[in-house]
């Protein structure tokens, strides 16, 4: 099973790189954050309590989040691999899916921190629109739709996330970079951990980060997979 991990600090990239790599080396994403609005849309009991951590920019807390990851993972189109987005982004979490792991005699082959500065991701996150099929994301003024609301994937309608206020931005800052230096750690102790730089155009640092995972040995896929949804 071969396991990608997208790290970075809320609005640095990662769903906009995911589905990129995915295209690239043929294995879908998995994106907690997907799993969780999706959830919250249904109204399901699991998505009714992560809303109250969402809303208020903090942390799901981990063993809603960890049984979440894994019973996604024990879907059989993730039976070759993942690309994880979002996960994982305490260090409960990460040593939790080591375990998981290790139990189909796997790991994770790459972790790429995607870095960018805080006050761009503050830019980012403010212009952001999310599309309601698969959450791709676009940016009002760096990577506009062709078509104003309307996501040019899949056709779905585009729509502002209630965490992309700036009262929660700020909130989702403070209360998770903590965590996110903990997972880093955690890579970097374990010799998978690969930076980019985040600042640079989207096409450069999917190039970089195709890079780092060829440098893995995820090579790209002759016929490779559709992407799928969360
Ligand atoms: P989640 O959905 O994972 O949000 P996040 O980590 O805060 O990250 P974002 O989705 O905001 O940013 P992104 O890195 O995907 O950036 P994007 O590509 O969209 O989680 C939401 C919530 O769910 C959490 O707050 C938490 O409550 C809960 N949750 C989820 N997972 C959890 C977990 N494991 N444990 C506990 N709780 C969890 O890009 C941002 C913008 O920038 C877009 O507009 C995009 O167009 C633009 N952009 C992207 N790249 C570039 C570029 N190179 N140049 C210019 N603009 C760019
Ligand atoms: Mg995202």
């Amino acid at each position: 099973m071969r396991v990608v991990v997208l790290l970075g600090a809320p609005g640095a990239g990662k769903g906009t790189q995911a589905p990129l790599l995915a295209t690239r080396i043929g294995i879908p994403v998995v994106a907690t954050g997907d799993l969780f609005r999706a959830a919250v849309r249904d109204g399901t009991p699991l998505g009714l309590e992560a809303r109250r951590y969402m809303d208020a920019g903090q942390l799901v807390p981990d063993d809603i989040t960890v049984r979440l990851l894994l019973d996604r993972l024990g879907r059989p189109d993730a039976d070759d691999g993942v690309i994880l987005d979002g996960f994982p982004r305490t260090g409960v979490q990460a040593r939790a899916l080591d375990s998981a792991l290790a139990d189909r005699d796997s790991s994770v082959c790459a972790a790429v921190l995607v870095e960018v500065p805080a006050e761009e991701l503050v830019r980012r996150m403010s212009g952001r629109w999310v599309c309601r099929a698969a959450g791709h994301p676009y940016h009002e003024v760096s990577s506009p739709p062709r078509s104003p609301g309307v996501c040019d994937l899949d056709g779905s309608e585009l729509y502002q996330r209630a965490d992309d206020r700036p009262e929660t931005i700020r909130a989702r800052m403070a209360q998770q970079l903590g965590a996110l230096g903990e997972v880093v750690d955690h890579y970097r102790a374990s010799g998978v951990l690969r930076a980019v730089d985040g600042l640079q155009s989207i096409a450069a640092v999917a190039s970089d980060i195709a890079t780092a995972v060829a440098a893995a040995g995820l090579a790209p896929r002759a016929s490779v997979a559709k992407p799928a949804a969360s």
